[in-house]
């Protein structure tokens, strides 16, 4: 298996410091943010300069151990440290405040959620306040922790697992063609990715002809950020416009799609980035496996189906702008644009950030704990096994 070179960081993260890479500048600048307080990790999320749903979870978890690890060592002993109850009323807010930052990846919730549970174990368990806020500090950098391992396994999974079907569908011996959408690589997650790990293993064990991905506008994680991740890890790869998918599968052998998720549906239903929809009906019109790749926090048993899954609108003026460098290459590379290239004072202007692919559509599921599929004549997962 040949060994991927250096990757890109979401954030790092240190006892007494917590940075995150400014999405927003990429691909051309490379720049790293210190997050402080609580209104820096909403914002940094809020405005997407962190993206991707197990990214947003973790930068979130990490800042309240940060901010935990920082109050254990300050004098004088912050006030909230006088008890286990002040340190739960304390941190409560905090947990509520950045759960709001964005409403469709379920990770974040499913992150701030673990953490009240972890204060409401210590309160049960009588603790005394410096184990309690210990107990809190593990459980959020195990949120970060625990991602870089399971999106290898995912990936080894459903790698394995597609490289499996190719065969059975007589393409045995072949090194496969995959697209994907949105950016769903070490820059969205705590490293390795999922739909983009999935495509890295292919890579290291020999068998990805190339990675397509389609630009992914309006924020063009797919041309900003995938773009460079596959640059950084010489993967080969094709870019393709976001309204090219359809030309795509007619005109090249494409073996499969894979794709992250924001929220999968009890049933199957899947919330993801803006055009994965457009994808999966393409896919499904010329027989092309769609895969989703997914931690088992993604998957939300609380809702029954993808019409129940908030769908987050972003600012209109997301939709008329493009980022990038004004002389990349140049010494001037740090110029950063924004260009407007709408007419000035447009109204009326459609910017979903997901939309929801119907289980129907979705030949295979892969968590960290297997692939599912579904029974034979049956249009909806069933994913209650898994979680
Ligand atoms: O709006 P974004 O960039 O946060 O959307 C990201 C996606 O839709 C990803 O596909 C998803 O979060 C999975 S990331 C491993």
């Amino acid at each position: 298996m040949s060994q991927s070179p250096f990757t890109l960081q979401s954030f790092k993260y240190s006892d007494d410091r917590l940075e995150i890479l400014n999405q927003l500048l990429l691909p051309h600048t490379i720049e790293y943010v210190e997050i402080n307080s609580v209104e820096e990790a909403h914002d940094a999320i809020k405005s997407m300069k962190i993206r991707g749903a197990p990214a947003i979870a973790s930068l979130a978890a990490l800042y309240v151990a940060l901010y935990l690890k920082r109050a254990l060592i300050a004098t004088p002993v912050p006030n909230f440290l006088a008890s286990t109850e002040s340190l739960v009323a304390d941190v409560t807010p905090i947990l509520d405040y950045l759960y709001t930052a964005r409403p469709t990846a379920v990770n974040l919730g499913a992150a701030m959620r673990r953490l009240h549970q972890a204060l409401a174990a210590s309160v049960a368990a009588a603790e005394d306040v410096q184990s309690a806020t210990r107990r809190l500090i593990k459980e959020a950098e195990d949120v970060s922790n625990e991602d870089v391992g399971r999106n290898k396994e995912m990936a080894r999974l459903g790698g394995e697992w597609l490289i499996e079907q190719v065969k059975q569908r007589g393409g045995g011996g072949k090194e496969l063609n995959v697209l994907t959408v949105c950016n769903t690589g070490s820059l969205a997650t705590s490293g390795y990715g999922t739909a983009l790990g999935l495509i890295t293993y292919l890579h290291e064990t020999g068998h990805l002809d190339k990675a397509y991905y389609t630009q992914t506008a309006p924020y063009h994680q797919g041309s900003r950020l995938t773009a460079l991740e596959l640059q950084t890890l010489q993967i080969p790869s094709v870019m393709i416009c976001d309204t090219m998918v359809g030309s795509l599968f007619q005109h090249h052998n494409i073996h499969a799609v894979a794709v992250g998720a924001d929220r999968v549906a009890k049933n199957g239903d899947t919330a993801n980035k803006i055009g994965t929809y457009n994808a999966a009906v393409l896919a499904a019109r010329h027989n092309i496996p769609f895969i989703v790749v997914a931690p088992v926090s993604t998957v939300d048993l609380d809702v029954p189906d993808g019409s129940r899954i908030p769908i987050e609108q972003r600012p209109p003026v997301e939709a008329c702008i493009i980022r990038g460098a004004l002389y990349p290459g140049t010494e001037d590379d740090k110029a950063q644009a924004v260009v407007m290239f709408t007419p000035k004072g447009l109204t009326g202007i459609y910017n979903p950030s997901f939309d929801v692919t119907p289980a129907e559509l979705i030949t295979a599921i892969v968590t960290e704990k297997g692939v599912a599929v579904k029974k034979e004549g049956e249009q909806q997962f069933d994913l209650s096994g898994i979680v």
